[in-house]
Order: C-alpha cells, then structure tokens, then sequence
C-alpha cells in the first residue's frame, strides 16, 4: 500500500479483535511513529505498550483515577462510567499509549512543538498499521489530563498523554466507514498581498 492510499483508506475502528500487532508489525509500527518530524530531534515521544493481562491492571488505575476525580469534584462515582473506564482498554488487544515527555526548562523548541512531533508520530502510526493490514483508533479522553494515569505511566504531571492507539485486527463483518472524501471548501486560501 502506498502512502496516499493508507492516508485515504484509514479508517477508526471502535472495537478491534486478535490478532494484534506482532512483534516484528508492532516495532515496524513504533519506527513508523518514531520518524515523525521533529524539531530539534528532542525525540519528547515515548510509546508504552499496554496488552493482554497488563490491560486489566491498567484499567484498574483508569477506574481508580475516575473515581479519585470524582471525590475531587465532589460528584457521584457513576458505575457505568467506572465500568467503563476499567473496559477500555479491552476495546482493542493492544494499545500504544503515546505520550510527550517534557524538556529542560532552557530548551529552545517550544513546547507546542513537541506535542505537534508527538502527533505526527500518532498519525505515523495509524499510517504504518493501516498499511500493515490492522485496524486503529486514536483515543484520549479525562486520564490523558490526570496525574494520577501519568504516574501509572511513569510520567511527571507536566509530561502530556498525547494518545491512546487502539490496535488490532478489523472483526469479520464490520466494514470500516468508506476511505476518506476530504472536502476542501473552506479549507483552502492563496495567500496574497
Ligand atoms: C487528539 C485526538 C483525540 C481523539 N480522541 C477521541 C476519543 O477519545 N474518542 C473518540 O471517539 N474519538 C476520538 N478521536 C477521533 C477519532 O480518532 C477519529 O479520528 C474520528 O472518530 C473520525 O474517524 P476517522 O478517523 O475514521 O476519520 C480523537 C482524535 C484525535 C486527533
């Protein structure tokens, strides 16, 4: 597959199934991620991998965050929604999460940048599974924002979790939404003076 046709054929997919990267797929995939622009070559990403039983012991410090957040608020633990946050990570039989570890304080690359580097390696990768034949979906939601799922990470509050990439395999009979149509309108100027 060529890069304009994983560009246009990537798809989210909600709930994906095994198999799951391989070894040799998932480095290939993390490489992908890892050639991304950026500036200053800081290299700010870092890729933790999250899957089979270690799936579940983090969605138990998703679940305990969710509700450390809510005594935080002072609102009502919701069962649903800590169910939920305890599942997650099961929608997928493997997740990268992808996070921006911050700089020295005397760096010259603005902080904006190295998110924009972690981003692109999130698109990276997305790019690299959907030519690899696997399914993908980029996610984050409250615990990239809490400490609590930082520290999990082994991560300091002013790092960021930049993504949650679901990846997997595509469930027989689920048909991603068509390629991509992107429409321009709008979108588009020629700047003149
Ligand atoms: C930074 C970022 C965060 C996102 N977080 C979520 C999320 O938490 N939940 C969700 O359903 N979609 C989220 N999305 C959107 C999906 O990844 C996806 O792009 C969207 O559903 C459109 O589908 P498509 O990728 O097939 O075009 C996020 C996208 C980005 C770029």
């Amino acid at each position: 597959m060529d890069a304009l046709e994983a560009i246009r054929s990537r798809r989210s997919v909600a709930r994906l199934v095994e198999p799951a990267p391989d070894e040799a797929d998932l480095r290939a995939i993390l490489e992908a991620a890892a050639c991304a622009p950026d500036h200053g070559k800081l290299r700010p990403f870092r890729f933790t991998v999250v899957r089979g039983e270690h799936a579940d012991t983090f969605g138990a410090v998703l679940e305990e965050a969710y509700r450390d957040r809510c005594r935080d608020q002072g609102i009502e633990v919701l069962p649903a929604k800590a169910a939920k946050e305890r599942s997650k990570l099961g929608r997928a039989p493997l997740v990268v999460v992808v996070s921006a570890v911050r700089p020295a304080e005397d760096s010259t690359i603005p902080w904006t940048e190295q998110l924009a580097a972690c981003a692109a390696a999130c698109q990276n990768a997305l790019l690299a599974a959907t030519a690899l034949g696997y399914g993908s979906m980029w996610r984050t939601g409250e615990p990239c924002y809490d400490d609590r799922v930082k520290a999990a990470l082994a991560l300091a509050p002013e790092d960021a979790v930049v993504a949650f990439l679901y990846l997997g395999t595509v469930p027989e009979g689920v048909r991603p939404r068509a390629g991509c149509e992107p429409d321009l309108d709008g979108l588009v100027r020629e700047w003149r003076a």
